[in-house]
């Protein structure tokens, strides 16, 4: 498959082999994440590779990962971190302020996610698979404690990624026409929304597994029915941002 064809049938992998990565590959991972775009080069963002047993099987409770991977896959946490900066400007005494800001939070969590993106589509061009694991903001605190984050940073989500032991049926994007408008913002249309949950509908009954009478717009009610990690402005201000 050339990389386009790759990157249209990407579907996220939640079940791994017991075969594992060699050096070489895990080493040309990190580089493909380092290689990403980076806001002023600031290159905002850390990776921790999760060895430690314990450590993951905590982690993937927070994140209430649905584990059929048993110890199967590498395991990346993908953190925001400005605390780098900070042991620049420490260096000639300058102020932190405007390191502490929205903007500043803002800029780390897009490097991490661009770094991730180009981790992901690598890792699927040599036929691995990955899933995002963002659960494991579910307790941030304990996050903190167990990866021993200092302060300027936020952990993003997790990366598993492996040999495919399952992989899953592509998931039907919107039309282009949904997403993509010509010198003015195009809001989607109840018409829109209508065809694109027949077409999800379709896809949620048809799958191998997990089977679901749902559809795109039903799976938006039900997300946005509850608050969701309502501490995450608690923790950052914590971790020394200032909004
Ligand atoms: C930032 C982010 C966080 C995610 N967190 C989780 C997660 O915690 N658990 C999980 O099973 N999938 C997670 N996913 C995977 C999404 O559910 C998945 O990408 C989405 O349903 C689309 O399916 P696809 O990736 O198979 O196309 C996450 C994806 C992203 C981008």
């Amino acid at each position: 498959m050339d990389l386009f064809e790759t990157m249209i049938h990407h579907s996220s992998v939640r079940s791994f082999t017991q075969q594992e990565l060699s050096a070489e590959l895990k080493e040309r991972l990190i580089l493909a994440a380092q290689s990403a775009s980076s806001s002023n080069f600031l290159q905002a963002f850390s990776l921790i590779e999760i060895t430690d047993q314990k450590k993951r099987k905590a982690i993937e409770k927070i994140a209430n990962f649905p584990v059929d991977n048993g110890n199967n896959g590498q395991f990346y946490i993908f953190v925001a971190d400005l605390n780098k900066h900070a042991n620049v400007l420490t260096l000639k005494e300058d102020s932190m302020e405007y390191l502490r800001t929205m903007e500043s939070l803002v800029v780390a969590i897009v490097d991490a996610t661009l770094a991730a993106q180009s981790m992901a589509v690598y890792a699927e061009s040599v036929d691995l698979g990955i899933c995002y694991v963002g659960g494991i903001r579910n307790d941030l605190f304990q996050m903190k404690e167990i990866l021993d984050l200092p302060e300027l940073t936020y952990p993003v989500f997790g990366m598993f990624i492996g040999y495919p032991a399952v992989k899953n049926e592509v998931k039907p994007r919107m039309p282009v026409n949904a997403v993509l408008g010509t010198n003015t913002y195009r809001s989607l249309t109840p018409e829109l929304i209508n065809s694109y949950d027949e077409e999800t509908t379709a896809y949620y009954q048809g799958r191998r597994s997990n089977v679901q009478e749902t559809n795109w717009s039903e799976k938006v009610h039900q997300h946005f029915e509850f608050p969701r990690r309502q501490n995450t402005s608690e923790f950052l201000k914590k971790q020394g941002f200032v909004f």
